[in-house]
């Protein structure tokens, strides 16, 4: 167990939950606001920004959609999903309300968007708010571009000089469904926004644990000599769920495991457990040391392919002693369906520091359980003294940062064990978050929304990221692709299993501790 100390806070006070900086007035514009995404985390994660004071007063909350509905409507539905997911205070409810709008839309007509720019300029004037506009498309992604062209189309993407009066563009994953689709969808977001207007969601960067990968290795002088070839065996990111495909089989069925997971958030935690470190603690230079990373991926060898890449789909089995059926017999899905639901990949990382170390990844659904940590696995001790006197292997180091359930960082070492005989013990030291620091009330959506009024791109995808890492990870698609139009390589694993039989071992290995 480790006590905490008070904090120290960065320049623009991180430390106060809620109180990041300078948060101009502003509209924010949902489209697909009558969706789920807007009814389940934007607007609850809005509400709690604004019952800590943290949204920009003035603001207006427009929800776009094709939908017709009145104001009122719209309210009246987000106000029954809002108390489905918290205690909402009706006095607070009723302020958060006045800034709520609807705007019905027709994503593919350009008219439709003029109307658009009149009502947010008309709300501008009644509110006094300034003409800084964020869109977050809550559509799906065949929209984006679609919504894209025509906001640049109707003036709405124009800002004006030295930061005023900005517009920025939030779209969620996936960024294309391969390198061409990811090139394509930038070129035509690029023809109406900058580089600077764009911001990309990876929901992980938001998690608190994922966030202090960097503080860990960066703000500590311990850590880092050994962060390297030299010390560390291997590395493992593991994200494993218990859920299935639930109501997404639509989206799963194209997507996979691989895309659903690895380009995006596993690729994330991959860059910050290996990057070097930025010169500034500022988006770009961070962005820049991920980039040399994904830059620096061995392409995996597929001529050995069964020693770096294991595929797995879930088959009927147990979840929490309750009986699940197989991927294959989910409504919507192929009944033979050859979509990965678990990969394990092995990459290396072609750099002076990492040269030769194996990089674990591993995701997958309907697993025993829901976990994500990075396991740091050290060397074992280079010569034992205890050799003759103890016949026990001495376990190597192992260092653990655990993301969900529990939010820890634990340290594993040997120490004697107490008494005459001469035995070793393997101890951890933990250090658990909320054990020492009061839950923080900021959530993923919270963080993302608060950075992007900000216009701090920390917590989102560079385009450059976006191209690098489908580039590591196509090739991977496509070889996976034919070999599983041979039925070659998907193994079945059981629902509430620790996945395929082939990855049994390494898998033991890393969800230990
Ligand atoms: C999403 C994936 O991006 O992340 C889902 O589309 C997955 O399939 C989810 O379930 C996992 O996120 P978390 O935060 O629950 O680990």
């Amino acid at each position: 167990m480790i006590s905490a100390s008070s904090a120290a806070c960065s320049a623009y006070g991180a430390c106060d939950l809620f109180a990041k900086g300078d948060l101009r007035p502003c509209s924010i514009v949902i489209f697909g606001g009558s969706g789920d995404l807007a009814a389940r985390k934007l607007i609850p994660a809005l509400y709690n920004l604004f019952i800590h004071d943290a949204l920009p007063d003035p603001i207006n909350i427009v929800g776009a959609s094709r939908t017709v509905m009145s104001d009122e409507v719209f309210k009246d539905r987000l106000y029954g999903f809002l108390i489905e997911q918290v205690e909402v205070d009706q006095q607070r409810w009723l302020e958060f309300s006045k800034k709520l709008f609807y705007q019905a839309i027709t994503y593919d007509n350009g008219d439709s968007y003029l109307e658009l720019a009149d009502f947010l300029d008309g709300l501008d004037q009644k509110n006094n708010t300034l003409k800084n506009r964020m869109f977050y498309l809550a559509v799906p992604p065949s929209l984006y571009p679609v919504i894209g062209a025509h906001l640049g189309q109707a003036g709405l993407a124009v800002e004006g000089k030295d930061g005023e009066d900005w517009a920025r563009i939030v779209v969620e994953k996936p960024f294309g469904r391969d390198l061409d689709s990811a090139r394509e969808l930038e070129r035509i977001l690029h023809d109406s926004f900058n580089e600077h207007q764009i911001f990309r969601i990876d929901h992980y960067l938001a998690k608190e644990t994922v966030q202090n990968i960097l503080m860990l290795r960066f703000a500590n002088t311990i850590f880092e000599p050994l962060w390297n070839r030299s010390f560390i065996d291997h590395v493992g990111i593991v994200t494993t769920e218990k859920l299935g495909v639930e109501h997404r089989a639509g989206y799963y069925e194209q997507s996979g495991v691989l895309r659903d997971m690895f380009q995006n958030h596993l690729m994330q935690l991959l860059a910050l457990t290996a990057m070097e470190p930025p010169s500034h603690f500022v988006a770009e230079r961070v962005q820049d040391e991920k980039v040399k990373v994904f830059r620096a991926l061995k392409p995996l060898n597929i001529d050995n392919h069964h020693d770096n890449l294991i595929l797995g789909q879930y088959a009927a089995g147990m979840i929490d002693n309750q009986p699940v059926c197989g991927y294959r017999d989910e409504s919507g899905v192929t009944p033979d369906s050859l979509t990965p639901t678990f990969a394990m990949l092995r990459v290396y990382i072609d750099n002076w520091r990492w040269r030769n170390v194996p990089f674990y990844l591993v995701s997958g659904k309907r697993m025993e359980r829901k976990e994500t940590k990075i396991v740091i696995q050290f060397k074992n001790v280079p010569h034992s003294m205890f050799r003759n006197v103890l016949d026990e292997n001495i376990l190597a180091n192992r260092l653990i940062l655990g993301v969900y359930p529990e939010e820890k960082i634990s340290l594993s070492f040997q120490t004697k064990n107490p008494g005459a005989k001469e035995c070793l013990r393997p101890v951890t030291m933990d250090f658990k978050y909320n054990s020492v620091i009061s839950k923080t009330e900021l959530g993923a959506y919270e963080m993302v929304l608060l950075d992007c009024i900000l216009g701090d791109h920390m917590l989102f995808w560079r385009q450059d990221g976006v191209e690098l890492s489908w580039s590591f990870i196509t090739p991977v698609l496509q070889f996976c692709e034919n070999c599983l139009m041979n039925k070659d390589d998907l193994q079945f694993y059981p629902a509430g299993s620790l996945g395929p039989e082939k990855s049994q071992e390494m898998i033991n290995l890393l969800m230990k501790g």
